[in-house]
């Protein structure tokens, strides 16, 4: 495939970007259009024909680079990637993405449960020709891949949200804007064409401010909307809490609040009432830092921000109401008469509650543990991920994250009943590697590796991978 430039290292006498590459995929189905004229870019500068597969093209790209001596910026093996992101990022932002609850025994449990499951090859079947995509909610995909919700990205890479949402619209990978984006959905939204997206919900104290946030995913295309359960009230991150920082506090992640009209007036109103009898914080370095953050987060110029009160009572109103520890399910109904997009619930591990959201009328489910960021010692969401498959029981579709690192995790997971995964600090740490190739050579790398792995296992399309594909180890 035609390579963009600046994903290799040592110079740029490869392929270059294809004038119009980029865009939306609907109706894809054997992977995302532009390949093949990617592929046809190969072809001519090359001069070899390009391998059949997203898989087969991947590997082409670099190893056709590596005979003018180069190779990918970005580590192919996800260790070697989190390795590179940690030697380039400061503390505070590796430390935010890298960790998790507690001890962090979830996270590891999360990958451990990986290990308790192997593929088993199956031999002379004819498969030149895979399809791997998969279709959700009225549209087909080119991979059961999406990437998921991830906050406050602008700690990894100043085009943040933007530079995820340009990889994913150039490979038809629906992105899922996070209720803690650093770039308003609006924006994200209009660097994506017609690609697909949908929009996470974190539940705020504010019903107002939960249905403008709806109505905003609606009029931005969004397919469907993610409301997270795991996260009502933020679990206990002992590396964020080592080194005292919350993004949010510092005005990061708040994008989707700071341009809504209804968060805006809540601001006005808190500022309004506080007046002067708010206190100023000390005139300390850090103070300062913390205060312009603040003032770059809320709308407007930087300059008038500085002397105006809003930018501070923006955090301060986000920090009260950003989520509803007391929602209960009685609350769904609410939600659903506020909506016409597919809901999905992220965050459920128990096969009872799996039951009772279909029965209460979902759309679709995330089995996870928010990567293990929430609840330490928990289940490992792998683990959880059949009971839940059978407990729906085909009823609606169930998707799952945490702990996919590569596409032999893809596999795997869909082999146990997912419909469709999330990638999650995969894609984070290649932002921070790359900025935007970053993202998409660690995009590309996994659907890659899927489509390979989906041939040299003997199949021709993700409706074959079943849990006979599987043997526990
Ligand atoms: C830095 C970071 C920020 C995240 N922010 C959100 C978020 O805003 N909303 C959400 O629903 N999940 C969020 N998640 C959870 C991810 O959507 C996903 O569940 C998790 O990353 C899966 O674990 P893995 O990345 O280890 O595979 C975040 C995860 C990370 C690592």
């Amino acid at each position: 495939m035609c390579r963009m430039r600046g994903e290799f290292t040592e110079g740029h006498t490869g392929p270059s970007r294809v004038p119009g590459v980029s865009g939306g995929t609907r109706g894809a189905t054997t992977g995302p259009a532009h390949r093949q004229s990617a592929a046809t870019c190969v072809t001519t500068v090359v001069g070899v024909t390009s391998a059949a597969g997203t898989g087969r093209r991947r590997q082409d790209a670099v190893y056709r680079a590596g005979v003018y001596g180069r190779h990918p910026r970005v580590p192919t093996v996800y260790r070697a990637l989190a390795r590179e992101a940690r030697r380039r990022l400061d503390a505070r932002a590796y430390g935010y993405v890298a960790g998790g609850a507690g001890d962090e025994d979830t996270q590891r449990a999360d990958r451990a449960a990986f290990d308790r499951w192997a593929v088993v090859p199956r031999v002379l079947r004819d498969v030149s020709r895979r399809d791997t995509s998969v279709e959700l909610f009225g549209r087909r995909l080119p991979a059961p891949l999406l990437l998921g919700p991830v906050g406050a990205l602008e700690l990894v890479h100043p085009e943040a949200d933007l530079a995820v949402a340009r990889a994913a619209a150039s490979i038809g990978v629906p992105m899922v804007f996070s209720n803690q984006a650093s770039v308003p959905m609006e924006t994200t939204a209009a660097a994506m064409s017609d690609s697909p997206r949908w929009m996470q919900l974190y539940w705020s104290t504010s019903d107002e401010l939960v249905e403008s946030l709806l109505g905003r995913a609606e009029a931005s295309g969004c397919d469907a909307v993610v409301v997270t359960l795991d996260t009502t009230m933020l679990g206990w991150r002992p590396r964020d809490l080592d080194l005292g920082h919350l993004p949010f506090a510092l005005g990061k992640g708040i994008a989707q609040y700071t341009s809504d009209p209804v968060f805006r007036r809540l601001v006005e109103e808190r500022a309004a009432a506080a007046g002067a009898r708010d206190p100023q914080p000390r005139p300390t370095l850090a103070a300062v830092r913390a205060l312009v953050g603040m003032a770059r987060a809320w709308p407007g110029s930087l300059v008038e921000n500085l002397r105006s009160p809003l930018p501070r009572a923006a955090v301060e109103t986000f920090l009260s109401i950003y989520s509803r520890p007391s929602i209960t399910w009685a609350d769904l109904a609410w939600l659903r008469e506020r909506t016409r997009l597919p809901i999905v619930l992220k965050g459920v591990l128990h096969p009872d509650d799996a039951r009772r959201a279909v029965e209460e009328g979902v759309d679709g489910l995330v089995v996870s543990t928010h990567g293990g960021r929430q609840v330490d010692r928990s289940i490992a969401a792998l683990d959880a991920l059949p009971d839940v498959v059978d407990a729906v029981d085909d009823r609606v579709p169930v998707l799952f994250d945490s702990g996919i690192r590569s596409g032999a995790d893809v596999l795997v997971a869909v082999a146990l009943g997912a419909r469709a995964v999330l990638l999650g600090r995969p894609y984070a740490w290649g932002l921070g590697v790359a900025g935007e190739d970053g993202v998409r050579q660690v995009v590309e790398d996994v659907l890659g590796e899927f489509d390979l792995t989906l041939g040299l296992t003997g199949h021709t399309a993700v409706d074959q991978l079943t849990r006979e594909v599987l043997r526990r180890r």
